[in-house]
């Protein structure tokens, strides 16, 4: 017997700061301005999308001791921009990045309680443990963690906020006039949590959120990061993204669920994805090559490749072959901030590697940097994208994307008018939202109502 269509879920993630952000284009408008984020947010819920996401970046990157260009205008709080956004929309989710590492349970858990309460259900919060110290030196306790520890800590936080989360019932609030009783009795809101990293007892002041606590997302991408996510998300954002490596990353995070007393229902796989449209498949083509040369500027295509050189380049010609020095090993000192760096474990292979692919084709630094720099783009025409989206998602590479729009704040448009509509002719995709709440969107179980309710039932 064949199984069910998978339904595809989609979200829009609100391209503030990364190197897809082509804030030179002449359509391009403000990063920062509330109405940016309220076009890209009702558009996405235009779409039926299923949320909002907002990643984040606790300082702004650096380069050669210069702020790095594509941190355009750095990143606004997270809760403002979400809860300012549950006014002007009614159905999308809203999910938030917010650290481990830098900040406390007592407080994440308050506002992530209260943007559920009020956004009527639709709170998402992405657990990320912020890998570099460059970031912890803007905080009181400066690098503060090692890799190994932070992701105990990030298990103690999440398990420390489930404990708030689950310090209220849902039922304690009576609000009898007549009798003059506000809660049923003296239990509600008490926690106590004791361990290596949280040490605090008292009463949680917000009483319990409609979807009893967010939807819990995950971005690391260890060993470690994976353990974390399949033993306590509910959804991984991640970044393996084409066929190949999304079924690897798919099965291998999906078989590792039963361990934990999880079915592969309970955790979805949403990796990040850009786009490119065209109505034919030479124009689209055409237009993501002008994209690519637009987000990877020369002053940019240097950068990336200090990245890895860890030196300075600047005196290089990016429309010159590569350097002829080698990258500096050791320490990381040219970039602060980015993720990337990490992921050139062998900088000499890399170098090796690239060289040769530059000689192969002719190509200059900028050119390479265009070619390496690509991440998973849909580019065609809207049937062509809706096909290879709704295939990845079949075959098991995905659950869904999350999409990484080029431009703000209309950089979905073209995406819901055109390729949302043949999504959903083929049944792939909801015509309207079902269900009320953030998790009712993404098709995950219902949570037990609290302590008393789980221990009951
Ligand atoms: C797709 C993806 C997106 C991420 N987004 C953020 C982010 O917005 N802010 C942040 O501080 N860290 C972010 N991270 C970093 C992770 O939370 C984590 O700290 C880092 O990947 C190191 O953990 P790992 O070794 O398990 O990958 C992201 C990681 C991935 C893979």
């Amino acid at each position: 017997m064949s199984r069910p269509r998978k339904q595809v879920h989609l979200a829009a993630h609100f391209p503030g700061v990364n190197n897809t952000t082509v804030w030179s284009d002449p359509s391009s408008g403000s990063q920062i301005d509330f109405a940016s984020f309220v076009h890209l947010a009702q558009t996405a819920e235009r779409a039926k999308f299923d949320f909002l996401f907002l990643a984040e970046g606790l300082r702004l990157r650096e380069q050669n001791g210069e702020i790095y260009d594509l941190d355009v205008v750095g990143r606004p709080d997270t809760f403002a921009v979400l809860a300012a956004l549950a006014g002007v929309t009614e159905h999308l989710g809203l999910a938030g990045t917010i650290s481990s590492t830098f900040n406390e349970p007592v407080e994440v858990a308050r506002q992530f309680a209260t943007l559920d309460h009020l956004s009527e259900g639709r709170a998402a919060w992405n657990v990320v443990t912020s890998w570099d110290a460059f970031t912890g030196e803007n905080f009181r306790r400066g690098g503060f963690l090692d890799e190994g520890d932070r992701y105990e800590r990030a298990r103690a936080f999440l398990e420390t906020a489930t404990e708030l989360f689950d310090s209220w019932r849902g039922d304690e609030i009576v609000a009898d006039k007549e009798a003059g009783r506000f809660l049923d009795g003296p239990a509600a809101g008490a926690f106590a949590h004791h361990d290596r990293h949280f040490d605090i007892e008292g009463r949680f002041s917000v009483p319990r959120s409609p979807q009893g606590r967010p939807v819990i997302f995950q971005a690391g991408d260890s060993e470690l990061g994976r353990e974390f996510a399949a033993s306590s998300a509910d959804a991984i954002f991640s970044r393996h993204a084409t066929r190949d490596a999304g079924q690897s990353f798919y099965s291998d995070v999906k078989g590792r669920l039963a361990a934990h007393g999880r079915s592969r229902d309970d955790l979805l796989i949403l990796p990040a994805a850009t786009f490119v449209l065209g109505d034919t498949p030479g124009e689209a083509e055409e237009r993501a090559r002008e994209v690519r040369y637009q987000q990877v500027s020369g002053a940019t295509a240097l950068r990336l490749m200090e990245q890895v050189w860890n030196r300075d380049l600047s005196a290089y010609d990016p429309d010159g072959p590569l350097p002829d020095v080698d990258p500096l090993l050791g320490e990381h000192t040219v970039a602060k901030g980015r993720a990337s760096v990490r992921m050139h474990r062998d900088p000499l292979a890399t170098a090796q590697e690239w060289r040769e692919r530059a000689a192969a084709d002719g190509l200059s630094i900028r050119d390479l940097m265009v070619e390496v720099g690509n991440r998973q783009s849909f580019v065609g025409t809207p049937q062509q994208v809706a096909d290879t989206i709704d295939s990845l998602v079949q075959e098991d590479a995905a659950d869904g994307f999350i999409l990484v729009p080029h431009l703000v704040p209309g950089g979905l448009d073209e995406f819901a008018d055109r390729v949302v509509p043949l999504l959903q002719e083929r049944g792939s995709f909801r015509t309207e939202y079902a269900g009320s709440t953030l998790r009712d969107h993404l098709g995950l179980p219902p949570l037990g109502r609290g302590r008393t309710a789980e221990a009951a039932s």
